[in-house]
């Protein structure tokens, strides 16, 4: 007997280090978020025609039948998954996905990766069919290229397998054990700038100086190796200043803006042990390192007071 309801969720993520260089080939560590997350149920719809479904996503304001809005990244990522599950089966039910998620929209914590993961890990488990990791990663894949124009799926990747990685494009990555957690507090500008405008303006002035970019990239490339090492060992102090050195580098890559200047310096003058932006840039979130816990608390209200709109 089929199930008539199926929930799943995903996690958010953030980028320790090696935003933007690993569009072009350099490493990238990636943490998943996983206290912040996104929900997607799925719910038999009894009364409407076999094989409908209606998307529900109060949190954007979205909802709609799949004829409606068939190229919404959400309608897509249902086709994508039910192309690849109702093979094995013939159960047409027609079903509601309702998606609810507490990462703020936009702000590159990985928002779009986790719908798109929580969406087809809930239908699959209404189909009751089994998928892999790799395989909910590379489905949700799909679904970045519509977000990001040429992601390098460090997103999707972090964000289904739910570990911490050693990211390298088109090569399956390998995940970080650490013997501690970094104390990390986000905090977000509240400014929204699309992934693909900093990625964009990456890509033009590559183009306009491939080998002022290329030079930018491996030097954030060097700065991500040592940070795997001192992620490893717990070297807080060194992980610290590696993301202060990588935010100076994405700076020079033109990606950073007042506000997470701004903020980096307040996390820095409160003590942080090293201060970045995280993701696209342009806006969103920063990270900034603690020494511990209790640091951490003071951090957040030094971030506030500087004009973050919330701290994570
Ligand atoms: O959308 P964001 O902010 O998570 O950006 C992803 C990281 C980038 O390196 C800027 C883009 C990519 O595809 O890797």
């Amino acid at each position: 007997m089929s199930r008539n309801e199926a929930t799943a969720s995903a996690c958010g993520k953030v980028i320790l280090c090696g935003e933007h260089a690993v569009v072009y080939g350099r490493p990238a560590i990636a943490l998943p978020l996983t206290h912040l997350r996104t929900t997607a149920t799925v719910r038999v719809s009894p009364s409407h025609t076999a094989g409908q479904w209606e998307i529900v996503a109060p949190d954007i304001y979205t909802r709609f039948w799949r004829h409606e809005n068939p190229d919404h990244p959400l309608a897509k990522i249902i086709t994508l998954i039910l192309a690849r599950i109702t093979p094995h089966t013939d159960d047409a039910r027609s079903f509601q996905l309702h998606v609810t998620s507490e990462l703020p929209v936009g702000a590159h914590l990985g928002s779009g990766a986790a719908a798109s993961v929580a969406c087809v890990r809930a239908i699959a488990e209404f189909f009751e069919a089994e998928l892999s990791s790799e395989t909910i990663s590379d489905l949700a894949f799909e679904i970045e290229k519509i977000h990001h124009g040429t992601p390098s799926g460090v997103d999707n990747t972090v964000i289904a397998h739910e570990q911490p990685i050693w990211f390298v494009r088109e090569r399956a990555p390998s995940f970080i054990h650490t013997q501690a957690q970094p104390a990390l507090v986000i905090a977000d500008t509240g400014i929204h700038t699309p992934t693909k405008i900093s990625v964009g303006a990456v890509r033009a002035a590559w183009e306009r100086n491939p080998s002022r970019s290329e030079r930018l990239f491996d030097a954030i490339g060097d700065v991500v190796a040592q940070a795997r090492e001192a992620l490893q060992e717990a070297h807080w102090q060194r992980l610290g200043a590696l993301m202060d050195k990588n935010h100076e580098l994405l700076q020079q890559l033109g990606v950073s803006c007042k506000e997470l200047d701004e903020m980096c310096f307040a996390a820095l003058k409160a003590g942080a042990l090293g201060a970045k932006l995280t993701g696209a840039g342009r806006g969103g979130n920063m990270i900034a390192l603690a020494h511990d816990a209790a640091h951490a608390h003071e951090l957040r209200h030094a971030l506030l007071d500087a004009g973050a709109q919330r701290v994570f």
